[in-house]
């Protein structure tokens, strides 16, 4: 309805149409939410943000408009979340919800809160649909109270964020807490051993590359930062890196995920240390975890990735992150002391460097140095897990994305971009990783990176 009458204001007058437009929208979806869903945080459904003179155009720049108008289209066609539900309901849906005993996938609470957005009915208002799965609402909020100020183009971003209810994708801290919510789990939303067991794909997750590959409906450019702050991919990525492991240490403490029988919570373990075939021997000594050959160890990767970064950051978090990671790992594998204060005390380390790296300007210098720390991380047994080796080629890709960004010489960009799609090519698949492979990569890596500076 509010687009047929945009059309008729635009062939009336068509300067006043924008402003005419807007206002009859705000009311328009106003008086619609109210009537529909009492409540004002109501979600109204993807269709409510897909009119073709607000989300849902077919245009692929940005014309008038400060953002390019056809993010509708991007989620619905290339973004795996538009297709969150009805995964649920394909073959492999159906084989985790019945290998679990839980009932059909589709309305399973379990499988909802991730793959939907499963707000109570009261909030639903009569555009929203279940089926749209992870739609917009999911991630810039609930829009029973922005709508109409923001679809009037007179309210400005920074005040719908503070008043009302939009949310601030755009900060990386609020972006990591967001994402991971659902890309690693949450009090209310989480995959345990036994999920995975069932058929469910492993988790894996790096803020800055899946917001690039969701993909982007976002263009950073003078429009753009007229009204936010844009962070270099090397801050969201490393902000990403302190949440990511915050998150995991906290999910280790909670005595709600104790494991069943004899045996902790598996889903925190590194993978390989179990799933791997018994006849190619991999294991090597790691300094970094003092562990025995035979025992499973958690998953460190987002550890391995921080150590680099505080390094050359902050330091002194990062020497007491360094012992605290290795505690634990003796606690949890060998049994050296209870996990739970361990874990929490990283917690709030990673809390504090997720902060500092927030703040953080990030030079030419420390993105060198600290991608040069990676790859000589990646020459070490700390890079034998796949999880880790993984991790460290999607932080190449950041940093050399932010350098590229800032201006690097063709050839220099050409090396480095060799480098990282030999790390693509060692890391491929899980089953097939090869660490020596990935070695010889991180070495390429360290040689672009150490000329970059030359
Ligand atoms: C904590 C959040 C969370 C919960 C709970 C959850 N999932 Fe998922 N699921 C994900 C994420 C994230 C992915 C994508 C993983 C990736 O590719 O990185 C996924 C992927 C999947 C896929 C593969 C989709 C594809 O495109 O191939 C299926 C099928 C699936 N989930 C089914 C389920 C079922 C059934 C349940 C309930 C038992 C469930 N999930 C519960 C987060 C969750
Ligand atoms: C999985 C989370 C997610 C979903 C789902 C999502 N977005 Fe976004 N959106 C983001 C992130 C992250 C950004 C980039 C950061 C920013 O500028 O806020 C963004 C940016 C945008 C922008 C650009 C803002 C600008 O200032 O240039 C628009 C417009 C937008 N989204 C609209 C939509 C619409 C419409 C939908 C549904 C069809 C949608 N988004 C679905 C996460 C999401
Ligand atoms: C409500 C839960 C939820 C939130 C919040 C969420 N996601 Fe997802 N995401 C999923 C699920 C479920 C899938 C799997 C969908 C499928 O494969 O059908 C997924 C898939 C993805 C994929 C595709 C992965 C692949 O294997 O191809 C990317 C990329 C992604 N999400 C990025 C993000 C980013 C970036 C954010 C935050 C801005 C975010 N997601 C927030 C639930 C969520
Ligand atoms: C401590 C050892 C251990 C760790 C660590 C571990 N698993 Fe498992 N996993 C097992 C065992 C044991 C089984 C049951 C095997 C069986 O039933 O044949 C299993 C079963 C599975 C299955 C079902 C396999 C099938 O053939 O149906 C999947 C999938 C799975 N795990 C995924 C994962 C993922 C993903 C991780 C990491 C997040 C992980 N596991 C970590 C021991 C482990």
């Amino acid at each position: 309805m509010p687009v047929r009458v945009c059309r008729l204001a635009k062939s009336l007058a068509p300067g006043l149409h924008v402003l005419c437009c807007a206002a009859l929208l705000w009311i328009a979806l106003h008086t619609h939410a109210l009537a529909q869903a009492p409540d004002t945080d109501a979600h109204l459904g993807v269709g409510s943000c897909a009119g073709t003179n607000c989300h849902g155009a077919a245009s692929t720049t940005k014309s008038k408009s400060a953002v390019i108008q056809n993010e509708y289209l991007v989620w619905q066609r290339y973004d795996k979340h538009a297709h969150a539900f009805t995964v649920l309901q394909g073959d492999l849906g159906r084989r985790i919800a019945a290998n679990l005993g839980i009932g059909p996938a589709d309305r399973a609470p379990e499988c909802l809160q991730c793959h939907a957005d499963n707000v109570p009915a009261a909030q639903r208002g009569v555009q929203f649909h279940l089926a749209d799965g992870v739609g917009c609402e999911v991630c810039h909020g609930g829009s029973g109270r922005w709508l109409g100020p923001h679809a009037s183009g007179l309210v400005k971003h920074a005040e719908l964020v503070q008043n009302d209810g939009l949310y601030p994708t755009e900060n990386p801290v609020a972006r990591a807490k967001l994402c991971l919510g659902c890309h690693e789990g949450d009090e209310t939303r989480f995959i345990t051993h036994k999920i995975m067991g069932a058929g469910h794909p492993r988790l894996s997750f790096e803020l800055q590359t899946y917001t690039q590959i969701e993909p982007a409906h976002f263009v950073v450019d003078d429009k753009y930062r007229a009204r936010k702050v844009a962070s270099p991919a090397v801050q969201v990525w490393a902000v990403g890196q302190a949440w990511a492991l915050e998150r995991l240490v906290g999910e280790i403490a909670d005595p709600k995920h104790g494991g069943e029988g004899v045996f902790p919570e598996l889903v925190f373990f590194d993978c390989q240390s179990c799933h791997h075939t018994t006849t190619e021997l991999r294991w090597q000594k790691r300094a970094s975890t003092g562990l025995a050959p035979g025992l499973p160890h958690f998953n460190d990767a987002n550890a391995v990735m921080l150590r680099a970064i505080a390094a050359r950051v902050a330091p002194g978090l990062g020497r007491s992150l360094e012992t605290d990671i290795r505690s634990l790992h003796q606690a949890l594998s060998a049994g050296a002391g209870r996990p739970a204060p361990i874990a929490l005390r990283i917690a709030a380390t990673a809390h504090q460097l997720g902060d500092e790296l927030a703040a953080h300007d990030f030079t030419q210098g420390d993105m060198r140095a600290m991608m040069i720390a990676l790859a000589q991380t990646g020459q070490t047994s700390d890079a034998s897990d796949y999880a880790a080796a993984e991790q460290a080629t999607m932080a190449f890709a950041s940093i050399i994305y932010t350098l590229k960004v800032q201006g690097v010489s063709a050839g220099r960009y050409a090396a480095m971009r060799a480098a990282l799609e030999a790390c693509y090519a060692a890391t491929r698949t899980q089953d097939a990783y090869d660490p020596a492979a990935f070695a010889s990569a991180s070495g390429m890596v360290e040689r672009a990176a150490v000329a970059d500076g030359e």
